[in-house]
């Protein structure tokens, strides 16, 4: 259970989120939706731990929050352009959860596999495809076993047969249990795969 309560967050005085407060079940998807510059990326980067919120409070399970349990998939995937698609999986296991070379291996293996992506082990970010290089972005965030994962516009740079792939992911992960949230614009695609919809509106000043 991840609950959301009452968070606010302001930049250099100006107040980009308020009142954001929602809760969601294990294996439930949370969309969310709203105009442009309304707060959603720095919504979900709160809840993954790379930003400070002013205040409320987040709870998983009822405990303080840890960050640990939360992973991201960044709109434009933020690979490591340097390191081959396994590399890329397997670092934070290997230096978060210090998993030998070889278990970090197996699991990295078996998520690509998962993913419809093994064979691709050995490339380099610079040789795949936006679709691709997103599966791996969710293989690298699946790799650190998070409760809850976040997605920012996941089907935004993608053609309609590919969104239609992710949506079908998005749902075999909800399966496993894995509680996500989905910043988009798609509202078909929002439709179709929330269990519950947060729409955040930019707040005016005055
Ligand atoms: N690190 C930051 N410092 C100052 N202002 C920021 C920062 N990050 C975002 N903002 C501002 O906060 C507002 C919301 O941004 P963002 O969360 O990216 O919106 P969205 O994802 O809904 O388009 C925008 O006005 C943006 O310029
Ligand atoms: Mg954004």
């Amino acid at each position: 259970m991840l609950e959301v309560k009452n968070l606010a967050k302001a930049y250099n005085g100006r107040q980009i989120l308020k009142d954001i407060s929602f809760s969601l079940k294990d294996g439930d998807i949370l969309t969310i939706v709203g105009p442009s510059g309304a707060g959603k990326t720095t919504l979900l980067r709160i809840i993954a731990g790379l930003e400070e919120k002013d205040s409320g409070q987040i709870l998983i399970d009822g405990q303080a929050y840890d960050s640990g349990k939360v992973g991201v998939v960044f709109q434009d995937y933020n690979l490591f352009p340097n390191l081959s698609v396994l590399e890329n999986i397997t670092l934070a296991p290997r230096l978060v959860l210090k998993k030998t070379l070889n278990e970090a291996n197996e699991e990295a293996m078996s998520l690509l596999k998962k993913l419809q992506m093994d064979g691709h082990e050995k490339q380099y970010p610079f040789q795949l495809s936006g679709g691709q290089k997103q599966r791996v972005a969710i293989a690298r965030a699946l790799a650190m076993k998070p409760k809850i994962l976040c997605y920012d516009e996941p089907t935004s740079a993608l053609d309609p047969a590919l969104r239609q792939e992710v949506e079908k992911m998005i749902v075999s992960l909800k399966e496993t249990g894995l509680t996500q949230l989905i910043i988009t614009h798609d509202l078909a695609f929002a439709e179709h795969v929330a269990d519950q919809m947060l729409k955040v509106k930019p707040l005016v000043e005055g």
